[in-house]
């Protein structure tokens, strides 16, 4: 088997003839399959962004009338705001019933600094059952569901590196209650990682090292694989987005969902206060008009320490990742099977072979992925909104094992949220001198998702009191 003349021709002119160096060397089959893989390269998008993020590092040009930006606060400044959040609830709890919010979880990530080998969305997270992410999602959303008087559909993000392992595991738990018409998955995109010489690399002879293509992928990947009709066809016009390592996040929020349509917004971000001035999160700015999130790590120092007249951090807004999402704002930036978000650089250490063909022995960051993020859609969007959230109540990432947004802090705060909700209750928390807690606590999701449901198994089961040193599970 040969590769097609035109395949030889168009590598030639990007510079990439070195990738069918071992062809000859393939079985037939395996030949079959890597044409098809280099087939599906977009070689000319590839060029362009060679030349402009990988020979050379991108820099980033910040607007120079760099502003913070505005939000809903989380308690109401007034009046006014207070009847308009109340407006909120009602709006958002009839959109809830009438079908018309899907939950989306970005679940396509490598999850690399976890060091888990499966899909991140199968880690064992809940502190007493150790639950998976997945099942705890799946239960909140069989509770909100079941609140609504509505089967909510929930649409999962996987790529090439999980999609079969996420698929199987879901099966094997038959989708953890949910209707399996309920639960849809999709595949992102992906992206080749390239050399510091701007070669493309190789897993393998017969295979390039790729990657998933960033969150900022779910949207094209939503237009690609049919699910923007899907939804149409369910008649679900907003999307309850969120990521797989944050537990906490309250699936669908009628308050958020209630706001995102009174304002009219295309899409929504629920931000958090900063804990210090240089936190790993996003801070949303406003910049020539537009909503921007500009990375930590390229916040300028007097900007990321500056302060206000009451010593307050200036850009205090940080992103957890939480949108409400319109489906019909992804319809109209995916029209015609293109979008064009920006292209972050990543160095990173990439599993690769070298010229000989022989695996490399990776030490060293030795090449560049490309990512596009979700919230660069921002600042395309005609109308956006932003409301603050308590972050004890919302955000628990698990990005490591150990230490910050890790496994260990994630457990701790899925405790704590129980036991404060318990404690709304009435029910008497065990806490050390410093108010830690002294028990391990955990709710499940399936049987209390909200303090109204909390108040009502509390009062069913004449729960008083939690045991100091005891381990307890409220199922
Ligand atoms: P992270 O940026 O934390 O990346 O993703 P990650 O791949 O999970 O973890 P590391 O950086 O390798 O340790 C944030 C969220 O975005 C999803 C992830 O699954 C996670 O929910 N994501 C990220 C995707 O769905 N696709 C991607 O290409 C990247």
């Amino acid at each position: 088997m040969q590769p097609c003349h035109d395949l030889i021709e168009r590598l030639e002119k990007a510079g990439q003839s070195h990738l069918l160096n071992f062809f000859e060397q393939l079985p037939e089959e395996e030949q079959s399959r890597y044409i098809a893989e280099l087939e599906a390269l977009d070689l000319d998008l590839l060029q362009e962004l060679i030349a402009a993020c990988v020979l050379k590092k991108p820099v980033i040009g910040l607007p120079e009338d760099l502003q913070p930006a505005p939000y809903f606060p989380l308690i109401p400044r007034n009046e006014a705001e207070a009847d308009r959040y109340q407006q909120a609830d009602a709006v958002g709890e009839e959109l809830l019933r009438g079908g018309k919010v899907a939950a989306l979880t970005v679940a396509g990530g490598q999850g690399s600094r976890l060091g888990f080998d499966g899909p991140k969305g199968t880690y064992p997270i809940a502190p007493v059952s150790g639950k998976s992410l997945f099942q705890y999602f799946a239960e909140s959303l069989l509770s909100a569901s079941r609140k609504y008087s509505v089967k909510l559909h929930w649409y999962i993000m996987t790529s090439v590196v999980n999609d079969a392992a996420t698929r199987a595991f879901f099966a094997e738990n038959d989708f953890f209650g949910m209707d399996s018409e309920q639960v849809h998955f999709f595949t992102q995109g992906f992206m080749p990682a390239i050399g510091y010489d701007g070669k493309l690399l190789m897993a393998s002879r017969g295979s390039l090292a790729l990657s998933p293509d960033g969150h900022g992928g779910t949207l094209l990947a939503l237009r690609k694989s049919g699910m923007l009709d899907d939804m149409k066809k369910h008649g679900i016009e907003f999307l309850s987005y969120f990521q797989v390592d944050n537990p906490l996040v309250p699936v669908v929020d009628k308050r958020f969902i209630g706001l995102h349509k009174l304002e009219n917004s295309e899409m929504s971000a629920i931000t958090l206060a900063k804990t210090n001035a240089h936190e790993k999160v996003g801070n949303f700015c406003i910049g020539n008009g537009k909503l921007l999130v500009i990375e930590y790590s390229d916040l300028p120092d007097e900007l990321a320490n500056a302060t206000d007249e009451n010593g307050n951090l200036k850009f205090i807004a940080g992103s957890p990742a939480i949108h409400v999402i319109s489906r019909s704002f992804i319809e109209r930036l995916t029209v015609g099977g293109r979008l064009d978000l920006d292209w972050h650089r990543a160095d990173k250490k990439i599993k690769c072979i070298d010229s000989d063909g022989n695996a490399l022995d990776v030490t060293e960051p030795n090449g560049v992925k490309l990512e596009s993020f979700i919230f660069d859609a921002l600042k395309l969007a005609d109308k956006t909104m932003i409301f603050e959230a308590d972050r004890k109540e919302e955000f628990a990432p698990t990005k490591n094992a150990t230490g910050v947004d890790s496994v260990e802090s994630c457990r701790l705060m899925l405790s704590e949220r129980d036991a404060r909700r318990l404690e709304r209750c009435g029910v008497e928390i065990p806490r050390n001198a410093d108010g830690s807690l002294n028990a391990k606590i955990e709710i499940s999701p399936l049987s209390i998702w909200d303090d109204e449901d909390c108040a009502a198994y509390v009062a069913k089961h004449n729960i008083k009191a939690v045991e100091a040193g005891s381990v307890n599970y409220f199922v």
